[in-house]
Parts: C-alpha cells; sequence; structure tokens
C-alpha cells in the first residue's frame, strides 16, 4: 500500500487497511504537530492552498501541518482575491497551480470540483471540502479522535445528528464508519435534512446498522459518539427553507444527563447554538481535541502523499 502520489477525492478512495494505517502515522506525528520534536520530510516541497470557500481549521490545520513537516505553502485563502474572479475556469487554475506546487489542497462550493481538478492536475489533489460532497481529511481526523478517546471504532454506536443532507463531513464520516468499520449509525435529523438515500442505501448495502432516531434524547442515551453537525445554510436553495429548521436542535448539559460518563461529543467546527457553550466544561467536550488533532493527521497524509517523491526534475 501507498499513498504516494495518489489524490484523495472521496473517503472511498482508501482502504480500511490505508485509513489505519494514517491513523498510526497520525498518533505518531503528535509531538512533531505541537512542536516538541521536529522532522523536516518535505523540505522543499510545496503544497498549494486552492480555498473557494470560508475556511478556518481546515486551511490553517493543512498550512502549519505543511510548515511542521518543513514544506512551504502558496495560498489562495479568498476566490475573491483569485483570478476566479475575472472569470478563470477551475481547470486552468488548477493546471497553473499544478506547475507551481507539488500537491495541491482545494476547496471548492461546487460538488464534483475536486474531481475536476484531480483531471487538470498532474499533481496529488486533496478534496477539503467539495460543496456537500466530501471532505476526507475531516473524516481521517474524527476517526482518529474517536480512535483517540476509545482506543478502537469496532462496536461503536455514533449519533449523527444535524444537517444529514448538505453536511460533506457527515457524507464522507458515515461511509468511514459503516462500510470500512462495521460501526453502528443513528440518524438524528430535522425531516427536511435527511442523509441522502443514495448514500444509505450503499451503507445498508454493507451490512451497516443504521437507524433514525428523531428523539435527541433518546439518541444520546445509548450513545459512545454524538457527532453534531452545523445546518449549511449557504446550501440551501431558500432562505425560508433554511429558517424553518434553524435552532432546531441544541446540546446542552440538561441533554447530556442521561448520556454514558463517557460519551464523546465531537463536532467538525464552526458551531452556531448546536452545542452550548457550558458543555465545553463536561468530560464529552471531545471538539477542540478533534481540531486540534486536525494537524497530525494532516501531517500524516501529506507525508504519505508526498514523502519521498521525486523532486522536480
Ligand atoms: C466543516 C466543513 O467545511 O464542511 N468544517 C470543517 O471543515 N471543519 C463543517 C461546517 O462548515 O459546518
Amino acid at each position: 500500500m501507498s499513498l504516494r502520489g495518489r489524490d484523495l477525492i472521496s473517503i472511498r478512495d482508501l482502504s480500511k487497511e490505508e485509513v489505519l494505517s494514517l491513523l498510526a502515522s497520525a498518533q505518531k506525528m503528535i509531538p512533531f504537530a505541537e512542536g516538541k520534536r521536529v522532522m523536516h520530510p518535505l523540505a522543499n516541497r510545496i503544497v498549494a492552498m486552492g480555498f473557494f470557500e470560508p475556511s478556518t481549521r481546515t486551511r490553517l490545520s493543512f498550512e502549519s501541518a505543511v510548515h511542521r513537516l518543513g514544506g512551504s505553502c502558496i495560498t489562495i485563502a479568498d476566490a475573491a482575491a483569485s483570478s476566479m474572479r475575472k472569470g478563470e475556469s477551475l481547470s486552468d487554475t488548477i493546471r497553473m497551480l499544478s506547475g507551481y506546487a507539488d500537491a495541491i489542497v482545494l476547496r471548492h462550493p461546487n460538488e464534483g470540483a475536486a474531481q475536476l481538478a484531480a483531471r487538470a492536475s498532474d499533481k496529488p489533489i486533496v478534496n477539503a471540502g467539495d460543496g456537500a460532497g466530501q471532505h476526507p481529511s475531516q473524516t481521517l481526523l474524527d476517526l482518529a479522535t474517536m480512535h483517540e478517546a476509545f482506543g478502537t471504532l469496532a462496536g461503536l454506536r455514533v449519533v449523527l445528528l444535524g444537517d444529514l443532507r448538505y453536511g460533506r463531513t457527515v457524507h464522507s464520516l458515515a461511509y468511514a464508519l459503516g462500510v470500512l468499520f462495521g460501526v453502528e449509525l443513528v440518524l438524528t435529523s430535522p425531516p427536511e435534512l435527511r442523509l441522502p438515500a443514495e448514500l444509505r442505501q450503499e451503507l445498508e448495502k454493507s451490512g451497516t446498522k443504521v437507524t433514525d432516531e428523531p428523539e435527541i434524547r433518546k439518541a444520546v442515551r445509548d450513545a459512545d459518539v454524538l457527532y453534531v453537525t452545523r445546518i449549511q445554510k449557504e446550501r440551501f436553495g431558500d432562505e425560508g427553507e433554511y429558517r424553518k429548521v434553524a435552532g432546531s436542535y441544541r446540546i446542552d448539559s440538561h441533554i447530556l444527563e442521561e448520556a454514558k460518563p463517557r460519551l464523546v461529543v465531537m463536532h467538525p467546527l464552526p458551531r452556531l447554538g448546536e452545542v452550548a457553550p457550558e458543555v465545553d466544561r463536561t468530560p464529552h467536550a471531545a471538539y477542540f481535541r478533534q481540531a486540534f488533532l486536525g494537524v497530525p493527521v494532516r501531517m500524516a497524509l501529506l507525508d504519505a502523499i508526498l514523502a519521498g517523491a521525486p523532486a522536480a526534475e
């Protein structure tokens, strides 16, 4: 198995063994991500960040990962500041970036953009979110967070709460948990924001146990992990549709009263009102640890894709 030179467009691009190997190497990266130890496997490598949608954690943790590995970044942090604003196509932008860098991390509002970019680029593309599509590196850090908390993924019962329709983090994570690791999934969402039927069928076909539990309290009671998501306002065609579901769920210490003592509450962040700040002080809160783990996980990923690759000739 080698990820060298490969794209990561969808979580489906990785086998279970590849995911486990990335999690193992991410764990070893932690002291390097914390700056306590130093390594430079990406010295003389350049990674381009093409972010055409807002981002805090994903872009900065990828950049931090590149720096911690001794590489350099070139960054488009805002679509409005790039020539895409002048009407340049995504493929032209990517083709050019592939001449400036050894790999490209791409975030784009259109589903399928990363796939399109991979066709335009002769350098590896890492999908950092394509519309309501996929967010595979987020899934790796989500799995790393669960693995760190429980020492395994086997036998967990994971509740996915919130915008399961448009949430790309959920789309990648549900596949990995269900299809790769056989984890039981409980789906809790407003009826308008259910998991896409196609994905649900794929999960069920793989033998994943998937149940709906519209009542948050009931879902929380038996959960090992509660994965909360933000309603993806920017994906709604109609503001009225968004207003119908906005603020329809909130996790607070009251709801957590009946939770298992070891329940882990996760959130890819940013949060709006879905997780009350009071939860931060409980032992359940794992979302800031989760955000930190983005650095060692992305170090492991970039190292696997880029390290040892022949320097540009
Ligand atoms: C998520 C995203 O961009 O899909 N954020 C992230 O990458 N941590 C989740 C979100 O925006 O709600």
